[in-house]
């Protein structure tokens, strides 16, 4: 199977990239994308010299590049592409728009126009909305994004939607709830959490931290992706969720309890505007349809996940030496008064 992975530099796409060339011999993988300071090769590093592999810099908005990638023949693609966090979308929502909205759209004219036999949007359970205490999102339930990320995908799902119905485009739409695992790009509150743990600094939890997210492993997503990607049928729209809800204030705690640092470098900040309380999946359809449901436990998955931000403290503190440290004043502030 010769696939094209769009976004594959970033933390789901090269977790994608590694399983698929790790699980599927005959795989080839092509690799677009911009390298934006969420993109970082460092995360294929291992797998850069294998022949089946081969990295394009460009982004999706190019209609000729991507023109020109598709000429040759690929049996799917595989879009991960995005401006991926909820934070930087509220300071500025242009490239969000952009790459998610505009640059699914040409990715969509591209796939139409080359014939490709399966499209697959990776989107997200964000584009729901918001929860009450109780239900679940199913595929049929109505769009209501909250955040400018929210909408720029919730608008890329519906041109996909939109293609499926008026070309017979064959196109997917996965939406998962929120990932964790290795090469996650420490702006999330996970990796943020971790390694400002590590390094004995505050963890700047939103609000009263009572939301709520479902986790999901990153390993577990791939999973999922890879037989959405062979056995998902078109047209539909597949949850992928990871059946483990828990509040911003647990996670934090946990991840402070697994280091051996003191719930004291919790500090409450000003809550996230628009800040959806909670996020929950109703996955039976991929259940009963595939026959796939996440096999790693939160609490195996995050000790693990610690262990390799532990491991990896170079491939971190470079990044945070970066561009990072400016969005980090601006969203958070000085919170260098609170240490250990
Ligand atoms: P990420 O921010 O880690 O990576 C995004 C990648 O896309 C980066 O490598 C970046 O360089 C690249 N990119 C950005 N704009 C581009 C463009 N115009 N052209 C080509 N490449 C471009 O994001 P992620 O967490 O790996 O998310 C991947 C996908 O999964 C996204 O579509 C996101 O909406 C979706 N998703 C993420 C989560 C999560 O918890 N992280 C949950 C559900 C869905
Ligand atoms: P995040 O990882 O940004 O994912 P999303 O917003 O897509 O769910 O955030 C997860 C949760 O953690 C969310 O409720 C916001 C909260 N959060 C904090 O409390 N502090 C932080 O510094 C960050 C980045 C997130």
């Amino acid at each position: 199977m010769r696939i094209v992975v769009t976004g594959g530099a970033g933390f789901i796409g090269s977790n994608f990239i590694r399983h698929m060339l790790a699980t599927e011999p005959d795989c080839g993988v092509v690799n677009l994308d911009k390298l934006t300071y969420a993109g970082n090769l460092e995360n294929l590093a291992d797998v850069e010299r294998d022949p089946r592999y081969r990295f394009i810099k460009g982004s999706i908005c190019d209609v000729e590049l991507v023109d020109a990638i598709l000429k040759e023949r690929f049996d799917a693609l595989m879009n991960f592409a995005a401006e991926s966090h909820v934070d930087r979308s509220i300071q500025d929502a242009r490239a969000f728009v952009e790459t998610n909205t505009l640059g699914t759209q040409v990715i969509l004219d591209a796939c139409r126009r080359h014939r490709v036999p399966r499209m697959v949007q990776v989107s997200t359970d964000e584009v729901y909305g918001s929860l009450g205490p109780s239900g679940y999102f199913r595929e049929d339930s109505p769009l209501s994004p909250n955040s400018p990320y929210a909408a720029s995908k919730a608008a890329g799902d519906l041109l996909v939607a939109a293609y499926v119905r008026t070309y017979g485009l064959p196109a997917i739409i996965t939406r998962s709830s929120n990932n964790y695992g290795p090469y996650q790009f420490p702006e999330k509150a996970v990796p943020l959490f971790i390694t400002n743990a590590i390094a004995g600094e505050a963890l700047p939890l939103y609000g009263d931290g009572l939301q709520v997210r479902e986790w999901l492993h990153v390993q577990d997503h791939c999973e999922a992706l890879a037989l959405i990607l062979r056995n998902g049928h078109n047209g539909e729209i597949y949850n992928i969720g990871g059946k483990c809800e828990r509040a911003n204030i647990d996670v934090a705690r946990h991840i402070l309890r697994t280091l051996g640092k003191p719930d004291s470098l919790i500090v409450h900040v000003e809550d996230r505007l628009g800040h959806d309380r909670r996020y929950a999946l109703d996955m039976s359809k991929l259940e009963r349809k595939l026959g796939w449901r996440p096999r790693i436990p939160f609490e195996t998955g995050l000790k693990e996940t610690v262990g390799w931000y532990e491991d990896h403290v170079t491939w971190w503190t470079r990044i945070k030496a970066g561009e990072y440290r400016e969005y980090y004043q601006k969203t958070y502030g000085d919170l260098s008064h609170v240490s250990q």
